[in-house]
C-alpha cells in the first residue's frame, strides 16, 4: 500500500512543525497547507534539513475552499490533523469578531471538503482552556466544560461541538479532538521552534529570550496563588512528545477498520503540574545561566492550577509523554540561542 499522506494545516506552526516531523518518522507522507499569517518560511528549510527532503507544502488558507480541495486531490490526502488557527487569548478579546471567523470558518470548510472528497480521518487540536478553573485537579475528560474566559478558548469548545454533532448525525468522519496542555521546547536538532512575533505572551519563549539578553527580566505574574509557592500550576509538555500524540491518535482511528463515525476526545499533558518557580529554577539548572526574574501583580484570566489526567491516551492510545520538563527546556534554549545566530534582535518588554 502507498505511504498515506496526511494533510497537516498550520503545518509550519509550532505544533504543526514538529507533527510533520513526527509523522513522517512514523512513515506517514506529510502535505503542509498553511497560509504563514503566523509561520516563516525557514520552518520548512529547517524541516528540509530533518527530514532529508523537501516537504510538499501548499500556501493557502483554510477558509479557501477550492485550494483546499485542490491540495487534498492531487496529494490523496487520507487524513488531516487541523492546527491552522489563531491562537492569541489577549488578541481574540480584542478582535473576537475575526476569531471567530477565522477558526471556525477554517473548520467548517475543512469538514465540508473533507465529506465531499470521502476523507474521514481528521485530529482537531483542541485545547485544556475548555476546563477553565477546574475545580478538581487533575482534570479528566470528564471535567466539566466550563463557559470559555475568551474568544479563542470558546472557538476550541464550539469546534469541538461542531465535530461531536457532525459525528452524531452520522457523517462518515472519524474525529479526534486532542486537549492540549501547555507545549514547550523545540526538536532536539534546534532546526526548528516557536516563533512568536514580537513580545512573547508565554512564559517559556519570554524565559530564553530573557536568557539570551533580548528582554531584562521575567515578570512572573503573581506569588500570591493558592499554590504551594505561590505561583500558578501548568502542565508544560515536550512538543516532540505532544506531536507524537497525533501520530498515536490517527493510527487509533485507523484501527476502527471500517467503522464510519467516531468521536473521541483525549487529555495530551504529562500529568505533573509544574509552578512558575519550578520553570525558571528547571531553566537555570538546564541552560546552566542564573535567570532575573521579578514577581509582578497577577495577569488577568490566568487560573491558580491546571494539569491533566493523560491515562485516557495512555490506556486508549499506548502514549505517554516520555521527555522531561528539563528535557525541554533545554531544548528551549537550544533553539533560542540558535535563533539569535539568525535573527535581529527585537528587545521591547512587557
Ligand atoms: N507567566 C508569567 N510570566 C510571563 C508569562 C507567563 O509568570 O511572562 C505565567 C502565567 O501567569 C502562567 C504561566 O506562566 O501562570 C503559563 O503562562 P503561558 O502564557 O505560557 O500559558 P497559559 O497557561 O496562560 O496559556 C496556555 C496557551 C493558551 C491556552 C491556555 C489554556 O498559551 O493558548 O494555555 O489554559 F489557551
Amino acid at each position: 500500500m502507498a505511504t498515506p499522506s496526511i494533510l497537516v494545516t498550520g503545518g509550519a506552526g509550532f505544533i504543526g512543525s514538529h507533527t510533520v516531523v513526527a509523522l513522517a518518522e512514523a512513515g506517514y507522507r506529510p502535505v503542509v497547507y498553511d497560509n504563514f499569517s503566523n509561520s516563516q518560511q525557514s520552518i520548512l528549510e529547517g524541516l528540509r534539513q530533518i527530514l532529508g527532503y523537501e516537504v510538499p507544502c501548499y500556501v493557502a488558507d483554510c477558509t479557501h475552499r477550492g485550494a483546499l480541495l485542490e491540495a487534498m486531490e492531487r496529494e490523496q490526502v487520507q487524513g488531516v490533523i487541523h492546527f491552522a488557527a489563531f491562537k492569541a487569548v489577549g488578541e481574540s478579546v480584542q478582535e473576537p469578531l475575526r476569531y471567530y471567523r477565522n477558526n471556525l470558518d477554517a473548520l467548517l470548510t475543512l469538514v465540508e471538503v473533507m465529506l465531499e472528497l470521502g476523507v474521514h480521518d481528521l485530529i482537531f487540536s483542541s485545547s485544556c482552556t475548555v476546563y477553565g478553573e477546574p475545580e478538581q485537579l487533575p482534570v479528566t475528560e470528564h471535567s466539566p466544560i466550563l463557559p470559555a474566559i475568551s474568544p479563542y478558548g470558546n472557538t476550541k469548545q464550539i469546534g469541538e461541538e461542531i465535530l461531536r454533532d457532525v459525528v452524531r448525525a452520522g457523517k462518515p468522519l472519524r474525529i479526534i479532538s486532542l486537549r492540549y496542555f501547555n507545549p514547550i521546547g523545540a526538536h532536539p536538532s534546534a532546526l526548528i521552534g516557536e516563533l512568536p512575533i514580537g513580545v512573547p505572551n508565554n512564559l517559556v519563549p519570554y524565559i530564553t529570550q530573557t536568557a539570551a539578553g533580548l528582554r531584562p527580566e521575567l515578570v512572573v505574574f503573581g506569588d500570591d496563588y493558592p499554590t504551594p509557592d505561590g505561583t500558578c500550576i501548568r502542565d508544560y509538555i515536550h512538543v516532540m512528545d505532544l506531536a507524537e500524540a497525533h501520530v498515536a491518535a490517527l493510527r487509533s482511528l485507523e484501527r476502527l477498520g471500517a467503522l464510519a463515525s467516531h468521536y473521541d476526545v483525549f487529555n495530551i499533558g504529562t500529568g505533573e503540574g509544574a509552578s512558575v518557580l519550578d520553570v525558571v529554577r528547571a531553566f537555570e539548572e538546564a541552560s546552566g545561566n542564573a535567570l532575573p526574574y521579578r514577581i509582578g501583580p497577577r495577569r488577568p484570566g490566568d487560573v491558580a492550577a491546571v494539569y491533566a489526567d493523560a491515562t485516557k491516551a495512555r490506556d486508549q492510545l499506548g502514549w505517554t509523554a516520555r521527555r522531561t520538563l528539563r528535557e525541554a527546556l533545554a531544548d528551549a534554549w537550544r533553539w533560542e540561542q540558535r535563533l539569535q545566530t539568525l535573527a535581529p534582535p527585537n528587545t521591547e518588554s512587557h
